[in-house]
């Protein structure tokens, strides 16, 4: 029974709850994200920054073409100039392959997963080339998802290892190997597709059992000979963000209809992360680059993915409790920007548990940027067409 008092009480929360949801967003100008951006692609060398500063490209140019924007697969015949500066640089990435017989794209430093995270752009620019009897792109892309899917080592369960010299799970996979799975499916279709955007979820399945705490949040690397059991920030978005491309290329996909319940699944697991991650927010906006350790310090990186992440979850689910946090986020992240476009206080993406040194930048944090704004325009977009 709930009695006067008790209305009142919950009419006063809700009050309180609806509070934050003032927190205005002062936008990036045009002007510093194009800064932000060319830091970014000369920054990004190693395989999963570029296969991460390819999407952001793509999410901020050309929406179009990305997982988030027009259906699956994309057309066919391009105009002239659309989604250039992605292709052209897959391009680049395939013709310096030092053995077209190898199987992953570019080096990965002994990583699995890496490498795939640029396939998503040798697909699209297999599949848009004006040059329609050259196989080449379709060749490295179809070699990289055989290596994958036959060569990389796994779990007994199935869980492609993010290491090749050794089985071993890291939460960056998520990001990198299962969306470019996903895509690789949703371009092939019919039955073969199909049975490709399940494995994609179910890397994603299998990760999280091996990854999630009671907490919600996800561990950084498992298995193998050395670990990394603490809740890093980047993972966690890594985690998040890596699913939700899944999930909006399964969406996007013809094969949408056979696969609710893998959407249903995929949306509530990017929620968890979202939702536990959030619990920790400083005042100031931030997260903490070991999300839940009081001991640990502000990392923009982790900051800039996960609100991206929440930005699409709200605009996909018209849940708009966690947009206080991640507006409060983004104005942290803009204040954070210096005039010459780089992000400051960023984790040393390499330590995993330092600061970049003075004067060093992190060439994925360029990218977190760019899917940052990407991510808030087409949230704002959403409202207005609501
Ligand atoms: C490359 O594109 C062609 C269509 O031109 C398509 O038939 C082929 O399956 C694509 N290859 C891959 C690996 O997606
Ligand atoms: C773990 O094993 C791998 C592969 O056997 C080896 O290269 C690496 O140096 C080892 N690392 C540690 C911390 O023992
Ligand atoms: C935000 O707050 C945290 C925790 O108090 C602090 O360590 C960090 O330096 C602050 N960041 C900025 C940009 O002021
Ligand atoms: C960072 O991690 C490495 C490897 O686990 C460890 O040796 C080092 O002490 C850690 N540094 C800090 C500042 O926690």
């Amino acid at each position: 029974m709930v009695g006067r008092a008790a209305l009142v009480v919950l009419a006063g929360c809700a009050a309180v709850l609806a509070a934050p949801a003032t927190v205005s967003v002062t936008p990036f100008s045009n002007a510093v994200i194009s800064r932000v951006k060319s830091n970014m692609v000369k920054l990004a060398t190693h395989s999963w920054e570029i296969g991460t500063a390819l999407e952001a490209l793509t999410e901020l140019e050309w929406p179009s073409l990305s997982v988030f924007g027009g259906s699956l697969p994309p057309p066919v015949k391009l105009t002239s100039g659309t989604g250039a500066d992605v292709t052209e640089w897959a391009t680049k990435i395939v013709k310096a392959k030092p053995d077209p017989n190898a199987l992953p794209l570019i080096d990965g430093d002994g990583a699995v997963g890496d490498p795939a995270s640029i396939g998503v752009a040798v697909e699209l620019t297999n599949w848009t080339r004006t040059d329609r009897g050259d196989h080449e792109f379709s060749t490295a892309a179809g070699h990289q998802l055989k290596y994958l899917l036959e060569v990389a080592p796994r779990t007994s369960d199935g869980a492609i290892s993010h290491r090749s010299e050794q089985v071993q799970l890291w939460s960056d996979f998520v990001y990198m190997a299962p969306p470019f799975i996903a895509y690789f499916g949703a371009l092939e279709g019919g039955s073969g597709g199909l049975s490709l955007l399940k494995i994609a979820y179910k890397q994603c399945k299998l990760y999280r059992q091996y990854l999630r705490d009671s907490s919600g949040l996800w561990k950084h690397i498992v298995l193998g000979n050395w670990s990394d059991t603490h809740h890093w920030g980047t993972g966690n978005a890594w985690a998040a963000a890596g699913m939700m491309r899944v999930l909006q290329t399964i969406r996007h996909s013809k094969l949408a209809s056979k696969l609710k319940s893998e959407q249903a699944d995929l949306t509530s697991w990017i929620n968890e992360i979202v939702s536990a991650s959030w619990k920790h927010q400083h005042s100031n906006g931030t997260l903490f680059n070991y999300i839940d350790e009081s001991n640990s310090f502000a990392d923009s990186s982790s900051t800039a993915l996960l609100a991206s992440v929440t930005y699409r979850l709200a605009t996909l689910t018209g849940d708009n409790s966690h947009i206080p946090a991640a507006n409060k986020a983004y104005n942290l992240i803009r204040s954070s920007v210096d005039s010459n476009g780089w992000l400051r206080n960023t984790v040393d993406p390499e330590t995993f548990n330092t600061s970049s040194l003075p004067g060093a930048h992190s060439p994925e944090g360029q990218s977190f940027v760019i899917l940052l704004h990407a991510a808030y325009r087409d949230y704002k977009a959403s409202l207005r067409s609501a």
